[in-house]
């Protein structure tokens, strides 16, 4: 029994922010600065009322009707988000709700950036093991709403959005591979130093990074992970047809695709237009490029992600 993709879906906020608009609206940055330096020329800010939720129920619904099944058949959610809609319940069983099912397995998974290569895996185990054969596996973040607007080294980098894939028990090959990694003494180059206590914000509600140490960590991890789950999949980079990275910053991404000897028309990028959507960024960039037919049924896929925690992990499939 194999776990297969059959359908994909993507959402993104209406309001697109260039970086000169950012520039008009008193960020302290150009757009020379942040294209040079990340790749990024754009990103979507939802809508005040829009919850994180909203975004992935938008996503997830394509995502079915993609693989051309009713919400009625998905007996397992699993999102991930590092902007809940709320403190509990999850945001998962939210947007089980959204979608007018109930009975399913639902649960969030907090891994930043790393979250949808790591829900992607866990969904994985529970359909090998035959417990679950419909999966809906989201990404999804208003990660704007923890934007400090004055730090113009964190501000500029992100957006919001969702992706969304349906993951179903096939007799046909899907997913060939995982590796996931973790290493918590590293949480404080970048992280939301804050919760809630006593009906009061205590600490810091806002994402904290030091962007240098995060883009050597990424770098080395990303190189590693993608080479370890090649050798788990017994294969060599030059018989990926496409890789997925995280979308944080395009000097990463070339620097991974380099390391693997990978060609950048082999790597799908969506950073100059998203900005880092965080967790939804990788299913984000996946939707697109199935929706735009560069990716074909057949393809063989590495998606890979690198985020706080610090986390990290890759996954190879047959699409
Ligand atoms: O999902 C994982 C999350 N994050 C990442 O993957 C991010 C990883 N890190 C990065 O992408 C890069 O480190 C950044 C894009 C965040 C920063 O680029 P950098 O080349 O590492 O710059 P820096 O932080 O070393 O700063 C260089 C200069 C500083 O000025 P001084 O001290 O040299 O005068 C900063 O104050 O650039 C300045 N700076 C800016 N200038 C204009 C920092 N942010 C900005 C800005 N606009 N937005």
């Amino acid at each position: 029994m194999h776990a297969r993709i059959t359908g994909t879906g993507s959402y993104l906020p209406t309001l697109a922010l260039t970086n000169d608009d950012l520039v008009s609206r008193g960020v302290d940055t150009s757009d020379e600065w942040i294209v040079e330096r990340t790749g990024i020329r754009s990103r979507h800010i939802a809508d005040d009322g829009q919850m994180a939720s909203d975004l992935a129920v938008e996503a997830s619904l394509k995502a079915l009707a993609a693989a051309g099944i009713s919400a009625e058949k998905i007996d397992l959610i699993i999102l991930a988000t590092s902007t809940p809609d709320y403190i509990f319940p999850s945001t998962a069983c939210l947007l089980q709700s959204k979608l007018g099912i109930s009975g399913a397995a639902a649960f969030d998974v907090q891994a930043v950036c790393s979250g949808f290569v790591y829900a992607l895996t866990v969904a994985e185990k529970f359909i090998r093991s035959g417990s679950h054969h419909c999966a809906l596996v989201v990404g999804t973040e208003v990660f704007s709403r923890i934007l400090d607007w004055n730090d113009r080294g964190t501000c500029v980098l992100f957006g919001d959005g969702a992706g969304a894939v349906i993951l179903e028990a096939s007799d046909e090959l899907g997913i060939l591979a995982s590796a996931l990694h973790a290493d918590g003494s590293h949480h404080g180059i970048l992280e939301v130093p804050g919760n809630v206590c006593g009906g009061k914000v205590v600490g810091e509600p806002f994402v904290k990074m030091d962007g240098p140490a995060v883009f050597k960590f990424a770098v080395k991890v990303l190189a590693d992970v993608a080479r370890e789950v090649l050798d788990r999949a017994g294969m060599e980079a030059a018989a990926l047809d496409w890789l997925i990275p995280h979308q944080a910053n395009i000097r990463i991404i070339q620097s991974t695709a380099k390391k693997l000897g990978l060609s950048m028309d082999k790597v799908i990028t969506t950073v100059d237009r998203h900005g880092n959507t965080s967790a939804a960024s990788i299913p984000l960039a996946l939707d697109v490029a199935v929706r735009d037919g560069r990716i074909k049924r057949g393809d063989t896929l590495m998606l890979e992600g690198v985020g706080g925690g610090f986390t990290w992990g890759a996954v190879i499939l047959k699409f």
